[in-house]
Parts: structure tokens; C-alpha cells; sequence
């Protein structure tokens, strides 16, 4: 039920808007008094990033990147009358890296790349491109993801640790983003947001453990 007007008389299309970020999404535009059509699709497969076959790889590519570009590309005449504007999900980790992750990782990088050279592309026409790369959003697939390992418990601890904020992100903040892209950043094509708790910021334990530490010689 809509309960606002900043986005009144607007259709969304979202896709993945079943569950978790998405869902979160469709809620915050039918809130924002959009019309909001989504797709989602059965049973996802969790799957655990370490596996890194070039079959897997694919498979990902063609959800995260050329899944994306599809859509896109159908959508594109009739964002350009409409002027309308696209908004992809990204990573934090396309930018920062993350471990045993490298097809994710990869697929995500292309996302955001493709989101800037779409917004050079489209901006003649009037159409904004831009992306938001969450950090760590409490989501089904977090905790699925969580269970694959031994203990599923210290490692949300962990992914809590992870933001300055001291907390995941809900759909919630992720979706109050994309709410903002949509009706309110006018000024803003190509942008990354990032909707991360300041997970970025600052330094931390990088080197991961087995790596030969080389401390510096404190002089006396
Ligand atoms: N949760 C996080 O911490 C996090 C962090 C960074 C980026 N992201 C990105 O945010 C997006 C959503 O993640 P989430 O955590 O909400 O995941 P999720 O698995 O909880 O929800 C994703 C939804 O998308 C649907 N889906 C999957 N493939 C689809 C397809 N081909 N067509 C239509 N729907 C499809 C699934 O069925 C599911 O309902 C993903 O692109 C993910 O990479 C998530």
C-alpha cells in the first residue's frame, strides 16, 4: 500500500524482488507511491565462493553481468522516452576485493565498469545509470552463505564487526538508497554508492593467516 508521493506515478521493475535486498526494494518503492512490477525466479542455489571452476565462473557472469545487461538493453527505448533511469546492484567487494571470492568478485567489478560506460552512453538521451554496492546487508542469502561454514555464528560476529556502525545492513538501507538514485539524485549518473557501515574505511587485519609477516626493523 503506498503511503507516500515522492516517486507517484513512476513504474519500477526490480528484479530479484522476492527476497532480501530486493524485496526490500519493492517494499521502499510501493511505499514511495510507485507502481512496482517485479520478477524473481525458484529455489535459488546458495553457492559457496570458493567454487571457482570456469563452469561456475560462467554461470555467474551470466547472472550478475550479461543477466544485467539484458534487462537492460530491452528496457533502454522505453527508459529513453520516458526518461527513467537504471539502477544495478553492485558490491562493495567489486571495488575493495575480498577472499576466495574471485568470480564474484570479478562479476562485480564488470557490473560497476558497465555502469559507467552505460551512463556515458545514455546520459545524450537523458537517461541516469547508476549502482549501489552494499557491504554487508543482513539477507537469506548472508545466512545461508554463514552456513556453509563451521561456525556460522562467529562468522555473522565477524561480518558484524566488519562496519564501523557496528551492525549489518538491513534491505531496508539498501532500498532507501536506491529510493534516493531514482526520484531525488537528478545530478548523479555513473555514481557508485556504497551502502556499506563505512566497512572500508580504515585499516584492519589484512594478511591472511600462513602469510610470511615481515614486521619492519624498530630502530633502537
Ligand atoms: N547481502 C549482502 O550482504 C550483499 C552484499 C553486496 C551485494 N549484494 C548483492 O545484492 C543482490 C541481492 O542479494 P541478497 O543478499 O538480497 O540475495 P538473496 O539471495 O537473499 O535474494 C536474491 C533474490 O534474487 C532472486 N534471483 C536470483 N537469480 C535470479 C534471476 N536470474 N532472476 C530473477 N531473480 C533471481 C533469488 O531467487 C532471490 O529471491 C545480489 O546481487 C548480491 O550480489 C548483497
Amino acid at each position: 500500500m503506498a503511503t507516500g508521493t515522492r516517486y507517484a506515478g513512476k513504474v519500477v521493475v526490480v528484479t530479484g524482488g522476492g527476497r532480501g535486498i530486493g524485496a526490500g526494494i519493492v517494499r521502499a518503492f510501493v511505499q514511495s507511491g510507485a507502481q512496482v512490477v517485479f520478477c524473481d525466479k525458484d529455489d535459488p542455489p546458495p553457492q559457496w565462493p570458493e567454487e571457482t571452476s570456469a563452469q561456475g565462473f560462467r554461470q555467474l557472469l551470466e547472472l550478475n553481468l550479461l543477466g544485467t545487461y539484458t534487462l537492460t538493453k530491452l528496457a533502454l527505448p522505453h527508459l529513453r522516452k520516458s526518461r527513467g533511469n537504471v539502477i544495478n546492484i553492485s558490491s562493495l567487494v567489486g571495488a575493495i576485493g575480498q577472499v576466495q571470492a574471485v568470480p564474484y568478485v570479478a562479476t562485480k567489478g564488470a557490473v560497476t565498469a558497465m555502469t559507467k560506460a552505460l551512463a556515458l552512453d545514455e546520459s545524450q538521451y537523458g537517461v541516469r545509470v547508476n549502482c549501489i554496492s552494499p557491504g554487508n546487508i543482513w539477507t537469506p542469502l548472508w545466512e545461508e552463505l554463514a552456513a556453509f561454514t563451521p561456525d556460522p555464528a562467529a562468522t555473522i560476529l565477524e561480518g558484524t564487526l566488519a562496519q564501523p556502525l557496528g551492525r549489518m545492513g538491513q534491505p531496508a538501507d539498501v532500498a532507501a538508497a536506491a529510493v534516493f538514485l531514482a526520484s531525488e539524485a537528478n545530478f548523479c549518473t555513473g555514481i557508485e554508492l556504497f551502502v556499506t557501515g563505512g566497512a572500508e574505511l580504515g585499516y584492519g587485519r589484512k594478511a591472511i593467516p600462513g602469510t610470511p609477516v615481515e614486521p619492519p626493523t624498530i630502530p633502537s
